[in-house]
């Protein structure tokens, strides 16, 4: 069994697709084994987007992360990293296929609503910033 941290980023939240997005997940059959609403501390913005310091938009999502609360969990199912970026479509949402999250739902960067862990170390590190595990 695989562990990912999911995000329902702000706009998520202010939309109001958070039971949205869970019955998707949970339709997949991934189990929900803790979630939190909270807010995200300019440091743990930091520290989750670390790979991206360099990026040109890295200042617009930390700004995007911490200016509104957010939904975390912590998703676990056989394959739960891949099959929930498969979930949740490309990063772009214009680009994202029908039927996924970002595909149906959104429009434009920096609006794509989930957050998903992209490997097996991402995700042990950023349940651990979450969840502190
Ligand atoms: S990259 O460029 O391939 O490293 O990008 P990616 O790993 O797909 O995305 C990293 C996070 O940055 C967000 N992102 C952006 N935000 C604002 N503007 C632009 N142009 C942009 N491009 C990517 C993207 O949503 C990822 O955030 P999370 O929260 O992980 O989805």
């Amino acid at each position: 069994m695989e562990e990912t941290l999911v995000l329902v980023k702000g706009d998520g939240v202010r939309r109001r697709l958070v039971g949205e997005i869970i019955r998707r997940i949970e339709a997949k059959s991934l189990d929900i084994d803790a979630l939190k609403k909270m807010n995200v501390s300019r440091e743990l913005a930091e520290e989750h987007y670390a790979e991206h310091r360099e990026k040109p938009f890295f200042e617009e999502l930390v700004e995007f992360i911490t200016s509104t609360p957010v939904v975390a969990m912590r998703v676990r199912g056989e394959g739960a990293i891949k099959v929930m970026r498969t979930l949740m479509g490309s990063t772009n949402p214009a680009e994202a296929a029908p039927g996924t999250i970002r595909g149906d739902l959104a429009l434009s960067l920096p609006d794509n609503l989930v957050h998903g862990s992209d490997s097996p170390e991402s995700a042990q590190r950023e349940l651990g910033l979450f969840f502190g595990q």
